[in-house]
């Protein structure tokens, strides 16, 4: 192989840049040509293509974001879409990809795969931690310690004013950034959509706190709770507490998406980084690179998407015990 294209696609996330420079001086380092394609999907589409040499992702390995952009393309779902970004990626002469995002970039992926044969390796790039086949994926870490920070600077207000918060995180249909910042954040509950907590568990367990004299309380709410949104959840708990606390909701929103990587996800990123293109070299395509304890991986983009990634139900129970 002697040209390959990198991209990032779906929402962005802390250490894809981290990624991008490790995929570029590893090609650079095997002596194969590496062109950055701007804007996900859309840009392959277009050929937004540009040449990237080692100078090119210096001083990134410490920013947030992406420097090669990022989008969710409704165009790369049609197969018109698709045929056009093949027809790009010839003219170029890119013979393989390293895509960095989540289950939306790796089913893309896939089915482009599976149509036009262009071999591909997926890079684990999603604040929500929800893919098969890697404990970590890149972003989870710095969104996890965003969310606990803010979930912190709560916490003081709410006790100075004797309230009980309502917070909610990202994850799309995942918990696994709700029950992190619970247990470290000292929450008195976690909402997640893996686990159905009811109105009348929460409603049970703010009450037994207030027996025992708590005066504030924290709970996190995954954003894709089955009991609904946050402001549904703590209008149906406030109908029911009778006025005991004075009630408010926190929505930490895309600030979880943002800021400088932590070494955790730089370092990651960096493995997953070298090991894609290690990976692609070798002839391997449609996989996912990930770490399972601490040893890299090779996962089918199929099992990365579709198997199930349960939270632990040691993590939920840790809750209700910590909580009391
Ligand atoms: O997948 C990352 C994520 O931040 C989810 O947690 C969230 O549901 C979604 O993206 C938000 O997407 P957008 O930035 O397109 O609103």
């Amino acid at each position: 192989m002697k040209k390959i294209g990198v991209f990032t696609s779906g929402g962005d996330a802390p250490g894809m840049n981290a990624a991008i420079r490790a995929v570029v001086r590893t090609a650079i380092y095997k002596e194969v040509e590496v062109v950055g394609i701007l804007r996900g999907y859309n840009g392959m589409i277009a050929g937004n293509f540009i040449p990237l040499q080692s100078h090119s992702v210096s001083n990134i390995i410490q920013r947030g974001g992406t420097i090669l952009k990022s989008a969710r393309s409704k165009e790369f779902m049609t197969y018109e879409g698709r045929k056009k970004a093949f027809e790009q990626l010839q003219k170029a002469g890119i013979e393989g990809l390293i895509a960095i995002g989540g289950d939306g970039t790796f089913t893309g992926a896939k089915v482009f795969y599976e149509e036009f044969g262009i071999p591909t390796v997926g890079i684990p790039g999603t604040i929500d931690n929800d893919l098969y086949g890697t404990d970590y994926t890149i972003g989870y870490d710095t969104a996890i310690n965003t969310a606990l920070d803010a979930i912190d600077k709560i916490r003081d207000t709410a006790d100075s004013h004797d309230r009980l918060f309502f917070i909610e995180v990202m994850g799309r249909d995942s918990g696994y950034i709700a029950i992190a910042c619970g247990i470290a954040g000292g929450a008195e509950l976690v909402m997640v959509p893996e686990t159905l907590t009811t109105i009348e568990e929460v409603v049970q367990t703010i009450n037994q706190g207030w027996k025992r004299s708590k005066t504030s309380s924290i709970v996190v709410v995954a954003e894709g709770d089955e009991e609904g949104n946050v402001h549904e959840i703590a209008a149906k708990v406030a109908a029911r507490l009778e006025g005991k606390y004075d009630i408010r909701v926190s929505t930490l929103g895309h600030i979880q998406r943002g800021g400088s990587p932590t070494a955790r996800d730089r370092i990651l990123a960096s493995r997953l980084g070298v090991a894609a293109v290690e990976a692609l070299l070798a002839g391997k395509q449609n996989i996912m690179i990930g770490v399972v304890n601490d040893e890299i991986t090779h996962v089918p983009f199929e099992d990365a998407i579709y198997k199930e990634k349960p939270i632990r139900q040691e993590f939920i129970e840790l809750v209700r015990i910590l909580s009391i």
